[in-house]
């Protein structure tokens, strides 16, 4: 049973370094999990900078809250999705946004929480237990073509047809209600082989990310992240999935470019000049070294990406 909250925050330098904290800046961290980057903004703005820390999950704020009780002050945190962030804060004041996407350590390791196969718990996976779906619920309710499409699409699973038909089946005779019950069902449908990677791990990956529909929220939390930021203004993002990253890449490169088109295709000669509404301050992703890696193995997939409003 998890009884502290420990997450080490990752490119922490790297963040600092992206959003330059000033005192008496503002500053958002629509991520804040258990503080640890929020902190460091609120040291480096210090003495009166000011944090808004939002998080959809309520063990996470409780947390942010024990770890930035001496800014008391200086910070208001709320539970809430990140794609609201403009319709918290309004637009056009802060001087730095930081969203650091994904799950926590936490949130991995609390059985309970159901994100992970490493221990048993109830297959839950939902970053905020006020929303309806949880991992079961998809699992049981969905046909087998849609679990498929999610296996392939959201975790990339070469055997996501096979695995979802054989679901499809075994649920028939029993609903699969915990993480161990899945991982063992898929780990026989895709024996291990000395693999070290865990059979499950990518349907658990789409899982997670189709409970929490959290594609579906990183492009409105990115034009969220945008608003709310005064011009000159810095966000900082952090990705650990492909799929994350490709969307945050895309979505920056379209707001940096200085035209755009009609429709979908880009066809140059119908290019129509328009200002960027971004600039990137890192031409490439950041990633994180070798040290950190070492220190924090799951800081490995994290890439950090940090542009300038205009
Ligand atoms: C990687 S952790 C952040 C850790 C934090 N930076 C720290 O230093 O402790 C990601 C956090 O974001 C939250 N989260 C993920 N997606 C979210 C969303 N769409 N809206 C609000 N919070 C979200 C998760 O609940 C989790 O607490």
């Amino acid at each position: 049973m998890q009884t502290e909250f420990v997450h080490i925050p990752v490119l922490l330098a790297e963040v600092l370094a992206g959003l330059s904290p000033r005192p008496g800046g503002w500053y958002v961290d629509g991520t804040v999990g258990g503080g640890g980057h929020a902190a460091a903004i609120l040291e480096a703005s210090g003495p009166d900078g000011r944090l808004w820390g939002g998080d959809q999950d309520g063990m996470a704020l409780a947390a942010a809250g024990k770890r930035l009780a001496k800014y008391a002050g200086r910070f208001e945190l709320r539970r809430g999705n990140f794609s609201e962030l403009r319709e918290w804060l309004g637009p056009g004041k802060m001087d730095g946004v930081l969203l650091d996407l994904g799950v926590s350590s936490p949130q991995l390791d609390t059985p309970g929480r159901g994100f992970s196969f490493q221990a048993d718990g109830p297959l839950d996976m939902r970053m905020d237990d006020r929303s309806r779906v949880t991992a079961a619920e998809l699992v049981n309710g969905l046909e087998p073509e849609e679990l498929a499409r999610i296996f392939r699409q959201l975790g990339e699973e070469p055997q996501a047809r096979r695995i979802a038909e054989r679901i499809g089946q075994e649920r028939k005779l029993t609903p699969l209600r915990t993480t161990g019950q899945l991982a063992a069902l898929v780990e026989r449908i895709c024996p291990r082989r000395g693999q070290p990677v865990h059979p499950a791990t990518r349907v658990f990956m789409a899982l997670r990310l189709a409970v929490n529909d959290e594609l579906g929220v990183l492009r409105q939390g990115l034009v969220a992240a945008v608003d709310i930021l005064r011009p000159g203004g810095r966000l900082c993002v952090i990705s650990f999935h492909s799929l994350e990253a490709r969307m945050v890449k895309e979505y920056g490169r379209e707001q940096c470019r200085d035209y755009d088109y009609p429709g979908e295709v880009d066809v140059p000669e119908l290019r129509r000049p328009c200002p960027p509404g971004l600039r990137a301050v890192t031409r490439k992703a950041v990633l994180p070294g070798e040290a950190e890696v070492k220190a924090n193995p799951r800081s490995r997939s994290a890439q950090l990406r940090v542009y300038e409003k205009v």
